[in-house]
């Protein structure tokens, strides 16, 4: 095959994968989950998720990505077909299309807040601001749809700029410009909540163990983020797999995307606890935490300014580095099958990601509890497309690990893994038993009644 079609180093294809593992899942999501499901005991939990049924998947989705050396729509098929195995595993091509463009629509509106609060930084507009004005400040943003469909726009028309100048010239160089400049700013927040946060406090916090704490819903969750936070089930690791040298590792590779991301949340989360607590501020906020309170615990503090216009720089680079591994497998997939140029294809994905993402928009205020949308699905739109994806995802992700486990054979994984046969063994016996059983319980999370 022509070079075109593989990253340029050897190293790209982790860089890459990092970017899109690294996002709001970690800078957001994690902290806040930790602080609702008892501190350390919901992290060793999740660890355990992370290294039996995330890793494992992580790899299985690398290997069919680089043997077929297509997108995942193109490529389940080549595969189906090479193994003469049944055509129903096509359906994970479609099915992880479908959850990309699905996750991308309200990806993009909730990155789209962070390009609020970095305006309001730049401007000083948060300066001395209270607890009640951030409030009101959070409420107005929602309940305004140009705002909100102006940051929407905005976000992912920047990354449907980088996923049109294709792999090398658009993904490759955006990433090794974003993701060495994401650490320096991490590692500056991290030295700034330190001096000026209270650091122990959120060690503390974050060590815990209140294993009472953990209820059903605190595994669930666990098990629902090692899943979302290492990018799984929705083809973008498959489509960045494609591209990856056939002379990498697939074991050290995906180990050490799994490390990182761990890394990186568990460091972002130090710095905001630090920060949400030296300002005496309560870590159970949700989804407020990020929006609401972390900006009044910068308002309150020197150069608060300057470090919360950084901080949303890495939010934003972060969620953007995420979103161009959702646009990737459908754009590749439109130019493969249709031999649509690359603009053209990743102009068409994401107009209907875009589209779709408007009804996101609206829920938050035109459609309200009398539109037609809730008297359809009985819920708004936002909260149904998150509610189809925690059924997707996992779907995928099983139908994954079984397509790895069970319908290829032995030697075709032994090839592609080229390691030790004892590590083969292990990853075998987790793809096949641990992973699928592993996954299969997520779907609980999407039960209403795990939710009361
Ligand atoms: N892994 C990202 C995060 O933790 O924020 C979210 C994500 C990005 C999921 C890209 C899936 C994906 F394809
Ligand atoms: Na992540």
């Amino acid at each position: 095959m022509s070079t075109d079609n593989v990253w340029t180093h050897k190293g790209t294809f982790l860089l890459a994968a990092v970017g899109s593992a690294v996002g709001l899942g970690n800078l957001w999501r994690f902290p806040y989950l930790v602080g609702e499901h008892g501190g350390g005991a919901f992290i060793a939990v999740y660890l355990i998720c992370i290294l039996t049924i995330g890793t494992p998947i992580l790899i299985a989705e690398i290997l069919l990505g680089r043997s077929s050396r297509r997108s995942p729509i193109m490529g389940m098929r080549f595969l189906t077909r090479c193994h003469g195995t049944s055509r129903g595993w096509e359906s994970i091509g479609w099915l992880s299309a479908f959850s990309a463009i699905l996750v991308l629509s309200f990806y993009s509106v909730i990155s789209g807040w962070a390009l609020h609060y970095l305006a309001e930084m730049l401007t000083g507009t948060l300066r001395n601001s209270t607890s009640t004005s951030l409030q009101r400040d959070f409420a107005a943003l929602l309940t305004s749809p140009a705002l909100l469909t102006l940051y929407h726009t905005l976000f992912i028309a920047g990354c449907a700029l980088i996923v049109a100048r294709g792999i090398h010239r658009g993904l490759e160089n955006a990433l090794r410009l974003v993701m060495p400049l994401l650490l320096v700013i991490l590692l500056l927040i991290l030295f700034y909540a330190n001096s000026v946060g209270d650091m122990s406090a959120a060690a503390q916090f974050m060590l815990s163990f209140n294993f009472d704490q953990l209820s059903l819903t605190g595994w669930l969750e666990a098990l629902g983020q090692s899943f979302f936070t290492l990018s799984l089930g929705m083809g973008a690791i498959m489509a960045y797999g494609a591209y990856m040298s056939s002379e990498s590792s697939l074991t050290v590779t995906a180990l050490s995307i799994a490390l990182i991301d761990t890394l990186i949340a568990i460091l972002a989360g130090l710095a905001i606890f630090a920060l949400v607590f030296g300002a005496g501020l309560p870590p159970d906020a949700g989804p407020g935490l990020m929006f609401i309170s972390l900006p009044l615990a910068f308002s309150a503090m020197p150069y608060g300014a300057l470090l919360g216009s950084l901080f949303f720089v890495l939010v934003l680079g972060a969620a953007a580095s995420s979103a161009v591994s959702l646009i990737e497998p459908v754009a590749a997939w439109l130019v493969e099958r249709f031999e649509l140029a690359r603009p053209l294809a990743t102009g068409l994905v994401v107009t209907l990601a875009w589209l779709l993402g408007l009804a996101t928009v609206f829920s938050f205020n035109l459609w309200k509890t009398d539109s037609l949308f809730h008297q359809w699905f009985g819920s708004s739109a936002f909260h149904v497309f998150e509610m189809t994806s925690h059924v997707t995802l996992p779907l995928c992700g099983l139908l994954t690990a079984l397509f790895a486990g069970w319908a290829l054979t032995p030697t075709e994984s032994t090839r592609e893994m080229h390691t030790h046969s004892h590590w083969l063994r292990l990853w075998r016996l987790l793809i096949r038993f641990v992973a699928p059983t592993g996954v299969a319980f997520v779907f609980l999370r999407a039960l209403p009644w795990i939710e009361g």
